[in-house]
Formats: structure tokens, C-alpha cells, sequence
């Protein structure tokens, strides 16, 4: 016989999931009601409005997929890439991998251009591959790559797939919230996100809007969309606002609730708010790294205040550190991945864990774990350096 999983509490700073409030958890605990009652649908629309002020979009054709970030990459890719058509996909970290994977898995064909990990997608090298390449349907790129915490410069990759006359599929999972995003402002074509990581909400939805010029070049697919759950004609059915809702599939209601609730939440902090509080945090935590004598991978210009990617101090077993943290300050911490793995931590301020409480308590922590395995830091001084960011 088993008995009920009581998950331990923890401080969650790894690249996602970021800690859940609990006026989200709670909003998951209220009464399940059907996915076509009409309260409900009601909140569909609340969400809807509020994914569109987040995303700065007036697209109708903005939703919650129900299914994690993934999903939302899928669905983007699944409705725009036919057989046969030039991707321009931008890799300098993961995501950029997944992007090409789904561009081939759907019979498209990807033109890579490649980055080193750490490093900003190179505008230069994708105005070249837009210049040489005739026929691009689309160009691809993720604006907050999570494996390494860079920023490109969406604004002015998206101008250059204008110039081109390209469609864009831009990656948001881990931007969103964090930092600006802005669908309609830069002509962002397709656009995906998670909630899991500046949302703070539970894993297992994503955020999606199509612009206009997306949703013709689905309609004007030579080939019915190779996927039944994700086609973009079928979802809007359910998610269109007003009218009748026909059925789609049974939404995730609870976790939909939950969603809404860390919208609303977003929008009382207000969207500018919730951006100038995660580049404060990330600055306190920053000079309190850099005062222990930690240095991060990516260059101040491109780093996002979200997720900080810094060096393991030389000799340093960063499994064992992790795995300290965990058990000592049940407190969470990401390990590199790739090429990266064993040589950098990735630490989240997403969300909810964006505070001042967890940046102190991840330094004290990170120094205690540190000093205790002899680590090359400076003892004594991350908590002061930390503090005099607060202070100033
Ligand atoms: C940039 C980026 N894209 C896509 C994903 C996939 O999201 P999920 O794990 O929710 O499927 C992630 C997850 O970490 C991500 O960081």
C-alpha cells in the first residue's frame, strides 16, 4: 500500500520550475468545473486578454497550449513548416537544437547558423544566411537561450526576417516576464512560452500567439497540419473569444486556474515592475557572486537578469555542491548542460523566486557549501557586497 507524496519544500533557483506562490497553489486546489461551463469560459477569455497584454499582442489567435513548453515549440513548427521549406535556425545553446529537430522532423529543411554557446545569436551571420538563401519561409531563434542565460537581440533579428520578407518563430519560454517581449512591436509571426519559469506557475502549459500573417501561411498549407492535437484551426474552435466553443479537448482546468491566478498577480505587480525587480535581484546577486570571486559566463551586455550562468570555482565538484545545497538549505541550483556540464551552475531569479530573501539566502548558502569543501573564494564579503545593491 503507498501513502500520499508529500514533496519537501524547496527554494526553487535552477533554470525552472521557479517557486509557485502560494495564492497560485491554492488557486490549483478550487473545484474542478467543466472545461465548457460557462464560468469557466469566462476566465478562458480573462486568460486570453491577459497572455495578449503580456506578449504586447492584439493577435486573437493568442492562447495557452495544454502541454508544457514543448508543446508550444511543436505547435509553432508543426502549423508553419511544410515539406520542403528553408528554416533559418539560429543555434548558441540548446533550444536552437530542438528548433532544428522539429524543422526536420516535419520535412522542412533547417540552414543553421551556428553561435557559440554563451554568445548572442550573431546578426551579421543571419543577415548572410538570409541573403544567400532564396525562398526562406521562416527564421528561427530563442530569445532567452536557458542552457546558457544570453539574450539575443530579438528586435533586431525579427527587422531582419522583415527585411527579408521571412516569417519569425521566436522562442520565449524563459524571456517572458523576465524581460520585455514584444509580439506586435518587433513582428514576432509565431511565438511560444512556458509557464513555469517567470510566470511561476505549475510546469505543463504553453502560452502561444500566431500573428496574422502566420495564421494566412497555415491556411495556405499545401498539406493538412501533421498533427491533430496541435493544428492551430482546430484549437482556435475552443479558444476563440465570445460565441460558441465547439469541443476540442479537455483543458487542464485546474491548471488553468493556476495560470490565471499568477496573470492576475503579474498585472497587480504591473509587467515594468515585474522586469526592474528581477534586474535589481540579478544585480545584488551578481555582486554578491563577483565579491566572492565567481565569474559569469555571458557578457554583462547579453546576460539575463533570470538566469545566472556562472563558473564552478576551479576544483570545485559541482554535483557534490548541488547536492549539499539540496540537502542543507533544501535550496535548488541548476548544472550545466552540454558542453557546459560540470563547469558552470545555472542560478534562477524566475518569477516568484525572484526575491531579495532567496538571493541572500543563495549567497550565504553558496559560501558556507564553498568554504566547507576549501573552495578559492572570498569568505566574508558576498553578503555585504549583495546588501550594498539593496542599500544604494
Ligand atoms: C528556451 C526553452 N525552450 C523550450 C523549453 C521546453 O519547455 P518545457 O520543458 O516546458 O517543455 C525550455 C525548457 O526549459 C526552454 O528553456
Amino acid at each position: 500500500m503507498k501513502s500520499s507524496f508529500n514533496p519537501p519544500v524547496r527554494t526553487l533557483m535552477g533554470p525552472g520550475p521557479s517557486d509557485v506562490s502560494p495564492r497560485v497553489l491554492s488557486a490549483l486546489a478550487r473545484p474542478t468545473i467543466g472545461h465548457l461551463d460557462p464560468e469557466f469560459i469566462h476566465m478562458m477569455d480573462e486568460i486570453k486578454e491577459m497572455l495578449q497584454a503580456l506578449f504586447k499582442t492584439q493577435s486573437p489567435l493568442t492562447l495557452p497550449v495544454s502541454a508544457p513548453g514543448s508543446a508550444g515549440m511543436e505547435a509553432c513548427f508543426v502549423n508553419l513548416v511544410e515539406p520542403g521549406d528553408k528554416v533559418i535556425v539560429c543555434q548558441n545553446g540548446v533550444f536552437g537544437g530542438r528548433m532544428k529537430e522539429n524543422v526536420e522532423r516535419f520535412g522542412g529543411e533547417a540552414i543553421m547558423v551556428m553561435d557559440d554557446w554563451g554568445k548572442p545569436v550573431d546578426l551579421d551571420k543571419v543577415e548572410k544566411a538570409l541573403a544567400e538563401t532564396d525562398d526562406v519561409k521562416a527564421l528561427a531563434f530563442v530569445h532567452a537561450e536557458t542552457s546558457t542565460g544570453v539574450r539575443s537581440d530579438a528586435e533586431s533579428l525579427c527587422a531582419l526576417a522583415q527585411k527579408y520578407g521571412c516569417l519569425t518563430i521566436v522562442d520565449t519560454v524563459t524571456s517572458l516576464g523576465g524581460i520585455d517581449v514584444d509580439v506586435d512591436g518587433w513582428g514576432i509571426d509565431a511565438v511560444y512560452s512556458g509557464t513555469q519559469k517567470c510566470l511561476s506557475c505549475p510546469p505543463g502549459i504553453s502560452p502561444v500567439a500566431f500573428s496574422e500573417r502566420a495564421i494566412e501561411a497555415v491556411k495556405n498549407r499545401k498539406s493538412a497540419v501533421p498533427s491533430w492535437f496541435l493544428d492551430k484551426n482546430l484549437v482556435m474552435g475552443y479558444w476563440s473569444g465570445g460565441g460558441k466553443r465547439a469541443y476540442h479537448h479537455t483543458a487542464p482546468v485546474n491548471s488553468l486556474y493556476a495560470l490565471h491566478e499568477s496573470l492576475v498577480m503579474l498585472f497587480e505587480e504591473g509587467l515594468e515592475n515585474t522586469w526592474a525587480r528581477h534586474q535589481q535581484h540579478h544585480e545584488a546577486l551578481r555582486a554578491g557572486l563577483e565579491a566572492m570571486g565567481i565569474n559569469f559566463l555571458v557578457e554583462e551586455e547579453y546576460r539575463l537578469p533570470q538566469l545566472n550562468t556562472v563558473y564552478v570555482p576551479e576544483g570545485v565538484d559541482e554535483a557534490e555542491v548541488r547536492s549539499r545545497l539540496l540537502k542543507d538549505y533544501s535550496l535548488e541550483i541548476g548544472a550545466g548542460l552540454g558542453s557546459l556540464a560540470g563547469k558552470v551552475w545555472r542560478i534562477g531569479l524566475m518569477g516568484s523566486s525572484c526575491s531579495r530573501r532567496n538571493v541572500m539566502l543563495c549567497l550565504a548558502a553558496l559560501e558556507n557549501t564553498l568554504s566547507a569543501l576549501d573552495a578559492p573564494i572570498n569568505r566574508g564579503v558576498a553578503a555585504l557586497a549583495a546588501e550594498a545593491v539593496y542599500n544604494a
